[in-house]
Parts: C-alpha cells; sequence; structure tokens
C-alpha cells in the first residue's frame, strides 16, 4: 500500500496557507496570498490553477461544493454541482452502460460557483486570479512523477478520444516522464476568455458554443445552450453538527457528506470511544456499525432538496440515541438485515481537494471533481478542457434495485436540472468561533469516512494534525458488506481484525489506499495553523 504519510507544511507566516495535491497550484493559491489577496481569492486561483496543472480532477468542466468561514459571521456553501441537462430522462441509461463519453456529461458549475464566491467574498480583481492559470497553461509547467504516472495511464486508455491524446499526449508521441513540460495553448486561449469576459464566457458565450459543438458531433450528447445559459450556481446554508465542544459546517444535499458526517458523529458521541484504545477492535466496530447505518440513510433519503422531500431527522441527537441502541457491541450487523432491497453501487475514478486559510483567519475548504479520473475522456474540441461524467452519480434504473449493487430508489433518480447526490464533504471545524481544522478529500463514498476520521483521531483521540491525517483508515458504506482497512495487511494489525472477523466483519483482504485529504489545522500548543500535505497521491 501506498504509505500513510504526510509532509507538513510551515505554519502559516503572515500570508496565510494553501494545500492542495499539486505544488504549482498551491504557488499559485500563496501568491494571491502574498498579493493581499484573501482565502477565497486563493482558492479561486488554486481551483482554476488545478484546471491546468492536475487535469485527471482539477476541472472548469465539472463541479463542487466550497466552504468559507468569514473572518466574521457563519460559514456558507457555495454549491456548484453540475445538473442534468434539459433532455434528461429517468431511464436514459440502461444498467452496464458505459460510463464515459458525451451521455454522461452534466451541466458544468465550476465557473459559475467560483465567479459567486469570488463575487461574494474576493478582494483582488477576477482577472487577477483568472491570469496565473492562462500563464501556466500558455508557458507551461515540468510534470511531476505523480502527473506522469496519471497521464501515461490515461493516454495508454483513451483510444477512442482522440482530441483527449492531442491536448495530454506528448508532442511527438511516446510516454511523459518526469520533468517535461507540458503546454496547453487551447485551453491557455479558453482561461483568458474568462479573465476578458467572465463566467458569462463560459455560459453563454464562445466556450458555449464550443461545448454545444462538441455535445452536437456525437448522437449521446444532450446539453444545449438553454441548459448553460441557465445553470445557477447557489448559496446554501451549511449542514451544522457538534462534536465534543466542536462545530463542524459542511455541504447540505446535494452532497450526502454532511449529513452523513453529522449523523455519524452524532451516534459515535454517544460512546464513549476515547476509553478505548484507536485501533481496538471495539473501536473498530462502533466505527464500522456507524458507518452501515449513515450509508444506509444514505441510499434511503438523500438526492437533490431542490427536487425531493428531504427527512430533518437524520442529523438529530435524538435520532443517534435510537440508532446507536440498535448496534450490538459485539456482532456485526448484516447490513442485508437493515433494508434487504436497495444495494449500491461502486464509485471509481478522481476528486481533489484543497484547503486554504490567510491572516485574517478567513478559511475555505473546497472539493471539486470531474467524477471519473479525467471524467467523461471528453475534451472540448479546440478548448483545451474535459467535461464531467457526473450523470453516474444518478440513480440510473428507476425502482430497479438489486444484489449486485444497483439501486433504484427515488430520491436521486434522474430529472431535467436536477444535481445528482454527492459523496463530497469540505468541512470546517471551529471552537469557540475560530478555525481550527479544514479538510476534505476525493474517494467517492470513502470521502464521508475520511473526514469522519480525520475528525475522529484530532477530537476523540488527541492526535496531532500529522497524525490525523497519516492513520490508517477504513471503510464502510452498508453494501457491499464488506471493510476495507488501508493497513489490513499489517502485522501489527492481525490479532485486532482477527478479533473484528469474529464478530462477523467480512474485510477485504488487499489494500488500498483512501482518500488524499488536503488539511489545515490549528495546533492548539502553538496556536499557529499548520498545512498537512496528505501522501496518498504521491
Ligand atoms: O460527487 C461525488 O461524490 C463523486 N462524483 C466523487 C467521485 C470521487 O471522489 C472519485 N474520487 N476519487
Amino acid at each position: 500500500m501506498a504509505p500513510c504519510r504526510t509532509t507538513p507544511i510551515s505554519p502559516a507566516d503572515a500570508g496565510g496557507l494553501v494545500v492542495s495535491v499539486s505544488p504549482p497550484a498551491s504557488a499559485v493559491g500563496t501568491a494571491m496570498l502574498q498579493r493581499g489577496g484573501n482565502a477565497v481569492d486563493a482558492a479561486v486561483a488554486v481551483a482554476f490553477a488545478l484546471q491546468v496543472t492536475w487535469p485527471s480532477a482539477g476541472n472548469i468542466g465539472g463541479g463542487g461544493f466550497m466552504m468559507v468561514a468569514p473572518p466574521r459571521g457563519k460559514p456558507v456553501c457555495i454549491e456548484y454541482r453540475e445538473t442534468a441537462p434539459s433532455a434528461a430522462t429517468p431511464t436514459m441509461f440502461k444498467l452496464g452502460e458505459r460510463r464515459f463519453g458525451h451521455k454522461l456529461v452534466g451541466v458544468p458549475g465550476t465557473v459559475r460557483g467560483l465567479a459567486r464566491a469570488h463575487e461574494q467574498f474576493g478582494k483582488l480583481q477576477w482577472g487577477e486570479v483568472v491570469l496565473p492559470s492562462v500563464r501556466l497553461a500558455e508557458d507551461g509547467f515540468a510534470l511531476n512523477a505523480a502527473l506522469v504516472r496519471s497521464l501515461n495511464s490515461a493516454l495508454r486508455n483513451g483510444a477512442d478520444f482522440p482530441e483527449f491524446a492531442r491536448v495530454y499526449g506528448k508532442p511527438g508521441g511516446g510516454t511523459w516522464r518526469a520533468g517535461d513540460r507540458l503546454v496547453q495553448p487551447d485551453l491557455g486561449r479558453t482561461l483568458r476568455s474568462l479573465v476578458d469576459q467572465g463566467a458569462d464566457a463560459f455560459y453563454r458565450g464562445a466556450i458555449a458554443d464550443q461545448i454545444v459543438a462538441e455535445m452536437k458531433s456525437s448522437q449521446a450528447g444532450l446539453i444545449s445552450k438553454a441548459d448553460l445559459a441557465n445553470y445557477r450556481a447557489k448559496l446554501r446554508t451549511p449542514i451544522h453538527g457538534t462534536y465534543r465542544g466542536h462545530d463542524l459546517y459542511t455541504p447540505p444535499p446535494p452532497s450526502s457528506g454532511g449529513v452523513a458526517l453529522v449523523q455519524m458523529l452524532n451516534l459515535l458521541e454517544t460512546f464513549d470511544l476515547r476509553r478505548r484504545e484507536r485501533w481496538s477492535a471495539e473501536t473498530m466496530h462502533l466505527l464500522i456499525e456507524t458507518m452501515r447505518r449513515a450509508f444506509l440513510d444514505r441510499a434511503r433519503h438523500l438526492g437533490d432538496a431542490d427536487f425531493v422531500e428531504l427527512p430533518k431527522h437524520l442529523t438529530t441527537k435524538e435520532y443517534a440515541r435510537k440508532l446507536a441502541a440498535s448496534i450490538d457491541p459485539h456482532r456485526a450487523t448484516r447490513s442485508a438485515t437493515l433494508a434487504k432491497d436497495i444495494p449500491l453501487v461502486d464509485e471509481p475514478g478522481e476528486t481533489t481537494h484543497f484547503s486554504v486559510i490567510d491572516r485574517e483567519g478567513m478559511a475555505v475548504a473546497n472539493t471539486y471533481t470531474l467524477e471519473g479520473g479525467f471524467g467523461s475522456k471528453v475534451v472540448v474540441r479546440g478548448a483545451g478542457f474535459l467535461l464531467n461524467n457526473e450523470m453516474g452519480d444518478f440513480n440510473w434504473q428507476p425502482g430497479h434495485t438489486d444484489t449486485r449493487g444497483n439501486i433504484g430508489t427515488p430520491a436521486n433518480l434522474i430529472a431535467p436540472g436536477k444535481r445528482m447526490l454527492s459523496s463530497m464533504t469540505p468541512t470546517l471545524v471551529l471552537r469557540d468561533g475560530q478555525v481550527v481544522l479544514v479538510t476534505g478529500s476525493p474517494g467517492g463514498r470513502t470521502i464521508i469516512n475520511t473526514v469522519l476520521q480525520v475528525v475522529l483521531n484530532l477530537i476523540e483521540f488527541g492526535m496531532t494534525g500529522p497524525e490525523a491525517v497519516a492513520a490508517p483508515r477504513l471503510h464502510h458504506q452498508w453494501l457491499p458488506d464488506r471493510v476495507t482497512f488501508e493497513a489490513v495487511e499489517q502485522p501489527e494489525f492481525a490479532n485486532r481484525l482477527q478479533r473484528l472477523r469474529a464478530m462477523g466483519h467480512t474485510l477485504n483482504t488487499s489494500e488500498t489506499t483512501q482518500g488524499d485529504a488536503h488539511t489545515i489545522w490549528r495546533d492548539p500548543k502553538t496556536k499557529r495553523y499548520v498545512g498537512i500535505v496528505d501522501q496518498r497521491m504521491q
């Protein structure tokens, strides 16, 4: 397994901190802070830069969630999730259909979301925050080993998509090597038009025309000019939870992340977890049982709240006590006995999270995605950027639920203009009004459990930020009824895992890494912020 390592970056100097998967993108954000920009200026600049320097997930053709803690006032969520095109129907996909290509593309939200964030909170000029990405695209930048692996692997599988190969292939052929420069002139032009004309270039102007032409080049493409023109990013009230004297703020639906995270923390708060050892079979058992129950509720109830009524009780302490009472401390509950009818599908792919704090203590947690690694693999011809395959996050076949993992419950069925259910969970934790943690992660449904464990490691088990991020993670999502654990093959865990099996849990035997949680933590000893680069993707 990839080592569970972190690189702490220096505590915030007067200017603030930016932590992302990509060093050149983080440098762009840091430069914004040094010019006097605030955390949102830096975050918007990083989000554009990641489109250039981390194309598997960094995007203008996708969507996401940005949590902002302003220096004064309550945190807010800028929600820029993709929507289903107006021509979409609940039965447009068949189970087993491929999960990339034009048909999978949702109406992108990123550019409107970033513009909304900047308009509401930014201090620098719009052009100032977008321009560094134009330069990165036009002048190119040196590839590191992680990006070389990612590009070479996508190019090996990208035979169906000539524009993808043209834009991301090595000029003259062959495979990329660390230190090679990636230059993206089409993307440079696209970003320059955003500098000059703002988000309208993307939703109403020349870029919109290019997206619609790309859609029309395939019979399967659905997005129209009206879909783009009608797209709105939304300012939403975050899900708020409390845990042992801390306040958590995290995205509401159409992400399931906030509801599930707060539900799980409420449930775990009813057990005095710190009485037990962090890695004891008992602690892991309680975590798994908690995850099992929250993920069942996610499948049962959650979808775009603008389209479906969502129950209010899921995040209450009272409901948590009721759920806690259903956990047998010695035995695994069989998922199938909790609800026989609603299994789930697995999610592949890639997403990326970054965290920012500025000198005033304003913080941003942003997670955004193309869904799969490199999304739909469709690069908009001549525009140099990828479109998402986010339609895959809807439930595909109404009423069809089966044990192979397909789900057809109503809350997350496709409807025109509806947002597909997400698991993205960018999270801010405050104590006495001050930000003490900024975190989030990629990883599909594992995202919620990654964030849960970072929060618990810190608040419940007293770890430092770097320890909390490096610690091995486990995941259970109700169905399939099995546990993945990053350290499953490490001898020091053998006895405890044996006990878990004896309690009735099924463990995946192969090691996989879980998430990539670029985090900022306030060290209570030094009272300074520390950036923590998760090394799992490096
Ligand atoms: O919105 C979601 O939850 C998914 N589309 C995210 C996919 C993902 O995180 C894959 N990443 N590793």
